[in-house]
């Protein structure tokens, strides 16, 4: 623990070694994982918080393979997570949003496969809004054998070993599971060290936030826009009307759910047939966070995390936040589906 004006603080290193050592059999090799996308993470938010400097704004040029134009900062990140992971030689394969395929590293006996969206929200890289980075972490099963498949990868979200994201907002802040509650890290730029802030953090079980791109209203099912007409009734009881909030960047407007409550959507609509969010990179990370949390997370009808996937890029549609208001809007889909 370090001193700062008397206040003992724990650091991100101290507190992943102390809830190892609450598992005897735990070999570290998680913890180290863990410590190296903190070492990633800050390398990162060193390099957002002086975008504007140095030549990192803009777009790389190139296409990735949800035909996004990829801006250089999701290059960036996803080369420093990457090059993190694989230094540790206990990851053995990497599938992030800015690859086409499996990434494979240089140990092809590491015990663990990590999902990553190296920066979440690129949209708003240029306009210095909080964009992000989110992690998903499992464990290879078929470890006899030494040929790495895309299929090792193809695990529901319920199988997650360890999830994350990092927040590059006002300040940035790490928050992570590893299925035993959500602990809550903010990185002290004058040390270099991410600081516990918050443990078992627990969403409100009701919130008044609704959080969609109301843009693509007009291709919505039934049910959801009778569900938003719902939240912008008058009704004092339940704290209606709500307010609505939309950041457009994942990480940020679930980090707000989870400290505030309300609901996250993200629907199937004309111009993602099925739903624009990634499933193992961005819907299954967040979902473990919110479940972790007390919070449910759903496609509108399955439990987001026993989705089981057949493709790395797969997209879902995605109900996520207090289990009230996630169980409201089920209700309105069901009855107008
Ligand atoms: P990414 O920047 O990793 O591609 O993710 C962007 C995602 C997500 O962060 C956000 O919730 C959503 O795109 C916003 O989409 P719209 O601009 O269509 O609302
Ligand atoms: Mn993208
Ligand atoms: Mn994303
Ligand atoms: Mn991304």
């Amino acid at each position: 623990m370090i001193d700062i004006n008397n206040k003992r603080l724990v650091t991100l290193e101290e507190y992943i070694i102390q809830s190892q050592n609450r598992f005897p059999g735990a070999t570290g090799e998680l913890s180290q994982l863990l410590r190296d996308i903190g070492l990633a993470a800050k390398i990162i938010s060193r390099e957002v918080n002086k975008a504007g400097i140095t030549n990192i704004l803009g777009l790389d040029g190139s296409k990735n393979i949800h035909g996004e134009s990829v801006k250089k900062l999701d290059l960036f990140a996803d080369e420093q997570l990457i090059s993190a992971l694989d230094r540790s030689l206990i990851t053995c394969m990497v599938i992030s949003e800015e690859n086409d395929g499996v990434v494979k590293l240089s140990s092809k006996g590491g015990k663990y496969i990590v999902y990553l969206d190296p920066l979440d929200g690129s949209s708003n890289i240029d306009v210095n809004v909080s964009i992000g980075s989110i992690f998903s972490v499992y464990m290879r099963e078929a470890r006899y054998n030494p040929e790495l498949r895309e299929e090792d990868a193809f695990q529901p979200g319920i199988k997650q070993v360890a999830a994350g994201y990092v927040l590059y907002g006002s300040s940035t802040i790490l928050t992570y599971t590893t299925g035993l509650g959500v602990s809550v890290f903010t990185l002290d730029p004058s040390i270099g060290e991410f600081i516990l802030c918050e443990r078992g953090i627990e969403i409100p079980e009701h919130g008044a936030i609704y959080s969609i791109n109301e843009g693509s209203y007009n291709s919505w099912d039934l049910g959801l826009k009778k569900y938003i007409k719902y939240c912008q009734e008058e009704d004092p009881e339940t704290g209606r009307p709500y307010s609505a909030r939309y950041i457009g960047s994942m990480v940020a407007d679930i980090h707000r759910t989870l400290i505030k409550g309300g609901i996250f959507i993200y629907p199937h609509s004309k111009k993602y047939p099925n739903g624009k969010l990634r499933l193992m990179y961005e819907c299954n990370p967040l979902s473990f966070i919110i479940e972790q949390a007390g919070g449910m997370a759903t496609d509108g009808e399955t439990r987001i995390m026993e989705l089981k996937p057949d493709a790395i890029h797969q997209q879902t549609p995605i109900y996520i936040g207090s289990k009230k208001n996630v169980e409201t809007v089920m209700q309105y889909l069901e009855e107008y589906a």
